[in-house]
């Protein structure tokens, strides 16, 4: 089961069944495929437990092979032109205007991938999951995402071992000078990572039963998405999102394609210089203190206590590690990502993160099981 709702994943508007979550609680979102993309999608055999053999580091060889196809894919237009029908590779030549021969090689990985199907005539089909994600032109497509890998991620991610050598990131995105340029792609295709997250959060708060007007805070908003799921759940809900100044017109585009613009204003500022003002019911941190590190992390909680009214609410989304930083996998690797792309960001434990509530006087920090890289945490201001 776990593996149907890793491929079926979420939609916009479709909300994670108690089924689902706790399928999701498991595979975390699917992302926990990144070790089994290395045993199960390889036609090598698996070698025995007690065996050392070369097969699992030859798998990792290749690693980088599957988001390069995915974007290749994305950016010949390949899925948006099997979205009118099944098509041959000829065809699809024909109408994308690549040659054959280099398709070919990507849409038949992408079968060994099971985001494409071929049947007997040598049409190529999309799969549930191709056509959910992959189309460029739906909302919370994941297209950009993989498009804009090749563009903005793997080209850091080359000066690794010189970055490790050295301690020094080749690009710090936590800085308005270098941030924005990259943050103003990344947002918007990372909406089908929050938005479930988001959806649940809102269900759990029970947003739709409020009878009194609910002001949400949404730091570092981004797209806004985690705002635009709340103020979906209940007309009351007021949104203040807050960004750097380049990031506010992304936002606004997001709000008003999802149609909840006019409950929306801004706060333009560095999120420790940002006036955020205060008495709020909720308070968001998406996706943000992977980027500030420990110490700004630690400031940002004290200041986010301050702007929520007593009762209120603090909801964190992260990619957590465990206590000894020795699992889940991918939040390891994101570690890595935040070293190659910041000066001081880092993934963090839920009791680290607990730590810093605590120190910033919420109480009740607990995890709340949502659909994302990790559950959420939240914490009350007594
Ligand atoms: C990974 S994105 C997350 C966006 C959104 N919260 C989400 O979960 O989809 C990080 C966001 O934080 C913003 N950001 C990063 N550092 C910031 C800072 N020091 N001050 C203000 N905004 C910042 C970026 O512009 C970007 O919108």
């Amino acid at each position: 089961m776990t593996k149907e709702v890793v491929r079926k994943g979420l939609s916009l508007g479709e909300r994670p069944t108690h089924k689902d979550s706790s399928a999701l609680r498991e595979s975390r979102f699917g992302f926990a495929d990144v070790k089994a993309l290395h045993d199960c999608r390889s036609s090598m055999k698996r070698p025995k437990k007690d065996q050392v053999t070369p097969e699992r580091l030859m798998q990792f060889g290749f690693a980088y092979a599957p988001p390069l196809i995915i974007g290749a894919a994305v950016s010949n237009k390949v899925f948006d032109s099997l979205a009118t029908g099944a098509k041959t590779v000829a065809q699809l030549s024909k109408e994308t205007g690549a040659p054959v021969r280099g398709l070919r090689a990507i849409m038949n990985a992408l079968i060994g991938l099971e985001l494409l199907k071929k049947d007997r005539q040598e049409k190529y089909s999309l799969t549930p999951e191709s056509e959910a994600f992959l189309l460029s032109n739906k909302i919370g497509t994941l297209a950009g995402f993989f498009a804009m890998v090749s563009t903005h991620i793997l080209p850091d991610w080359l000066h690794l071992s010189e970055a490790v050598k050295t301690g020094a990131p080749p690009i710090a995105l936590n800085q308005e000078a270098t941030g924005p340029e990259f943050f103003s792609i990344l947002v918007e295709n990372i909406i089908p990572m929050s938005y479930p997250a988001a959806t649940t959060l809102g269900r759990s708060l029970g947003l739709a039963k409020k009878r009194e007007p609910l002001r949400v805070l949404d730091i570092a908003a981004g797209s806004g998405i985690w705002g635009i799921a709340l103020a979906q759940q209940s007309p009351l809900v007021h949104v203040t999102a807050q960004d750097w100044p380049a990031m506010i017109p992304i936002t606004k585009r997001t709000t008003q394609k999802f149609g909840v613009s006019d409950r929306f204003s801004y706060v333009e500022g560095d999120v420790l210089e940002a006036d955020f003002g205060n008495d709020y019911d909720i308070a968001i941190l998406g996706h943000i203190l992977h980027t500030e590190g420990e110490e700004r992390s630690r400031k940002l909680l004290k200041k986010t206590f301050r702007a929520l009214k007593s009762g209120g609410v603090i909801a964190i989304g992260e990619w957590l590690v465990n206590d000894q930083r020795t699992e889940p996998l991918p939040s390891l690797i994101f570690a890595v990502n935040m070293f190659i792309h910041s000066e001081r960001g880092d993934t963090f434990s839920f009791k680290e993160i607990k730590g810093w509530l605590e120190e910033a006087r919420f109480k009740r920090v607990r995890k709340l099981e949502a659909p994302g890289p990790s559950p959420l945490i939240l914490a009350t201001k007594p």
